[in-house]
């Protein structure tokens, strides 16, 4: 089953084209990363399919609905970690779970989210005296607290020490094993190796490449994911 259609998507900040026709599906259960330069429109994507900033034009289907037009059943059954986002400092870790899982229908338990993200010693800690790496993993369950069907993680493990790192890649493939979707947006080529079942490669908003990991290498006649993203976003190092 289908659950994100994305076709001849475009969004532009003035005159910055920051997507132009981009089309994906991610299918029910998988890990789907999308990996590219700086500024290839990445984040843009993950809005558009959010319901969090308006396409201006192609189509955008996330479990048969339009993030445009159906934005609040949309964010029922969707979760999203950004990667930019920000809490009052004075909130408390636990204050923050409990405020967010109030919002949706059916939400997961947050006690067990904060023992599942090792945050149970944190609970009483404010958000602005939290280290990088504990408010990722406290956006991180944020994201999941609403028990999403679809999840997106934008620079999931960016700032993770590399225990967090790994502790992070088991619980993302447990949520792929419970059948919950994930799109996980990624500079790391190893984690995108390791974790995702297909990959698109963004470029100049566009995808350029679409398929696993080990296809997207033999196509690419390298020995790594990350020789293939040199390959095919013509990059070289200087
Ligand atoms: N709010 C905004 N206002 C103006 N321009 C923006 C805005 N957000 C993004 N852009 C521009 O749109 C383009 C795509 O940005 P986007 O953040 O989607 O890229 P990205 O692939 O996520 O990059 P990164 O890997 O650096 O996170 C860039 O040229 C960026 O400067
Ligand atoms: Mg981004």
């Amino acid at each position: 089953m289908t659950v994100i259609e994305i076709e001849s998507l475009t969004k532009s900040y003035q005159a910055n084209r920051a997507v132009h026709g981009l089309s994906l599906r991610v299918e029910q259960g998988e890990i789907f990363g999308i990996a590219g330069p700086n500024g290839a429109g990445k984040t843009t994507v993950v809005e558009c399919a959010s319901g969090l900033r308006r396409p201006d034009g192609g189509t955008v289907r996330v479990l048969g609905l339009d993030p445009r037009t159906q934005r609040r059943e949309l964010l029922q059954r969707i979760g999203a970690q950004l990667q930019e986002a920000a809490l009052p400092d004075a909130l408390r870790v636990g204050e923050a779970l409990r405020m967010y899982a109030a919002l949706y229908d059916r939400p997961a338990d947050w006690r067990v989210l904060l023992d599942d993200w090792g945050l149970a010693d944190k609970k009483r800690a404010s958000f602005g005296s939290l280290s990088g790496g504990w408010k990722q993993r406290l956006f991180i369950a944020l994201a999941l607290v609403g028990n999403p069907e679809v999840v997106f993680l934008d620079e999931l493990t960016t700032g993770l020490d590399p225990i967090a790192r790994r502790t992070t890649w088991g619980l993302i493939r447990e949520l792929r094993d419970r059948g919950v979707t994930v799109v996980l947006v990624t500079h790391f080529m190893d984690e995108a190796e390791a974790l995702c079942d297909r990959i698109a490669i963004v470029d100049h908003g566009r995808v350029i490449a679409e398929d696993t990991p080990a296809a997207l290498i033999a196509k690419q006649h390298s020995d790594s994911l990350e020789d293939a993203f040199f390959a095919l976003t013509g990059r070289t190092l200087s």
